[in-house]
């Protein structure tokens, strides 16, 4: 009796599994924007469907996002995530397994907890392709050439973003102000994005300060965390944290990017250093466009770790910075004491998150309005922060410290002012 039970929940399950049967074959540039459609169109209360701009050869940078709260405008505090594949035109991996990763997610929601409560508290933009026209001039079979790498006007887009630490002396192209418009639009937290010709996962900096080829570890202050983050797609693939893949040798199967080697113009660093957003660039298969066949083992290596690392999302602490008359306040600096090299800025509804591990960390909060003028009542309301795992919260106050703190576990004040005269 129970066996038999059991077999008609496995059957049930699977069912449900194959409901959309997404297929394990190449989709052209058609085929991809017709089964995204299609995907709105049964999934249109959690799904929306949504050009970032056009390529050199016009055509549609498609992402669909999806959440709960897709469509309603904006919700406070909830983080906005992003995958973006197919970066370079002839790495084509990326592109099959997130329009997989979309069939899991739709037909997951409400059925499995993880992935609803994921999807209930987060939206997800997945950018499956961001060089159609590299794509449609790549080979299949082709897993070592760079025909199709580039985009139509022949320009490398992961070389194309604007660089911290060195001259990009590259024209901006389409794509690449396609996608820095659609960054700034959304309060993307941690995002990712995927390439092919290795199996590593390569986290900031990518580059550094007279950097001219040699391979060295460039250290940013989020590294700890960075460290995590690749770890995370890392040990949750099936085979992608022993490092030895493809003739590379990777320990745990990251990498520091400028270790691996230094590159000017990367979109990694742009999104970290300047849109205040988390990225992590993917090396999911060792053959750049394998045969179709080779598409069904790559999706089941690459799933776990697809769905593990949006999770990450929701780590460190999130809040609103106010003023002493409680309105939110917009772009004010956010520093965490140690990690003063890259400062996030608050939304324009206030609104900060900082991908943080467990530990005792000290936040600063200031703005300036006009020229150098410090102004010197904020406050964080520490009743906004959602800590998991902190022991302790320093929040720096003018006024109203006990009470702020009050009812918060971990929470300690100093009312002092780090902008103040001592
Ligand atoms: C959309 O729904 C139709 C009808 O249920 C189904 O046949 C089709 O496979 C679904 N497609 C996707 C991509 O969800
Ligand atoms: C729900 O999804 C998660 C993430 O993919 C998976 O690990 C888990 O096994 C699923 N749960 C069920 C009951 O299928
Ligand atoms: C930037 O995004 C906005 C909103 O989607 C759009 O109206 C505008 O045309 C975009 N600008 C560029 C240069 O792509
Ligand atoms: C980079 O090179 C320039 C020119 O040689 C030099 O002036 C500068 O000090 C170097 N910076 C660093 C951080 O090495
Ligand atoms: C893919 O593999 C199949 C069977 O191994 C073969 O018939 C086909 O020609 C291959 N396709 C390409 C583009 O190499
Ligand atoms: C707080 O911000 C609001 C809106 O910008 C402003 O009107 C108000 O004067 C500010 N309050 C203080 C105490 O600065
Ligand atoms: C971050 O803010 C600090 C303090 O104002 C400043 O010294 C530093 O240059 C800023 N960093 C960046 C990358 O803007
Ligand atoms: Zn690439």
């Amino acid at each position: 009796m129970e066996r038999w039970i059991f077999g008609i929940l496995t059957f049930i399950l699977l069912c449900h599994d194959n409901l959309n049967a997404l297929d394990f074959g190449y989709h052209d540039n058609d085929k991809m924007a017709a089964f995204l459609t299609e995907v709105n169109r049964n999934y249109s209360a959690i799904t929306k469907l949504y050009s970032a701009g056009k390529t050199v050869q016009n055509r549609d940078l498609w992402v669909l996002a999806i959440g709960k709260d897709v469509h309603a405008g904006h919700v406070m505090l909830q983080p906005h995530f992003k995958y973006v594949g197919n970066m370079h035109g002839n790495e084509v991996v990326s592109r099959e397994v997130l329009l997989h990763l979309i069939d899991y997610y739709v037909s997951s929601y409400g059925n499995n907890a993880t992935v609803t409560n994921f999807l209930d508290n987060t939206v997800v933009h997945i950018m499956p392709s961001m060089n159609p026209d590299g794509f449609a001039a790549a080979m299949e079979g082709d897993c070592f050439g760079v025909i199709g790498r580039q985009n139509a006007n022949n320009y490398d887009l992961n070389r194309n973003f604007p660089d911290f630490f060195a001259v990009n002396p590259a024209p901006m192209q389409p794509e690449t102000l396609a996608i820095m418009n659609w960054t700034r639009q959304f309060p993307f937290v941690l995002s990712a994005n995927l390439h092919g010709g290795a199996l590593v996962a390569n986290y900031p900096f990518d580059n550094y300060v007279n950097a001219s080829g040699i391979q060295k570890y460039a250290t940013c202050p989020d590294d700890d965390t960075y460290i995590d983050l690749a770890k995370t797609y890392a040990n949750n693939h099936a085979n992608m944290y022993t490092g030895a893949h493809c003739g590379d040798n990777f320990p745990g199967g990251i990498t520091n990017g400028a270790l691996w080697y230094p590159v000017t113009g990367g979109m990694q660093d742009w999104n970290y250093i300047v849109a205040g957003c988390f990225e992590i660039t993917l090396e999911i298969s060792c053959c750049k466009y394998p045969n179709s066949s080779q598409l069904a083992m790559h999706w089941d290596e690459n799933k776990q770790a697809l769905i593990a690392f949006p999770l990450k999302v929701h780590i460190g602490i999130k809040g609103i910075v106010r003023n002493e008359s409680g309105h939110p306040v917009a772009g004010a600096t956010m520093i965490i004491r140690g990690r003063e090299s890259i400062n996030f800025t608050t939304t324009d509804h206030g609104e900060y998150w900082r991908l943080l591990l467990p530990g005792t960390y000290t936040v600063e909060v200031y703005t300036i309005i006009r020229v150098l003028v410090i102004f010197p009542r904020l406050s964080i309301p520490c009743n906004m922060f959602l800590n998991q795992n902190f022991r302790r919260i320093y929040i720096y106050c003018n006024s109203n410290c006990a009470s702020m703190c009050s009812n918060v576990r971990g929470c300690v004040y100093r009312c002092l002012c780090p902008w103040g005269d001592d």
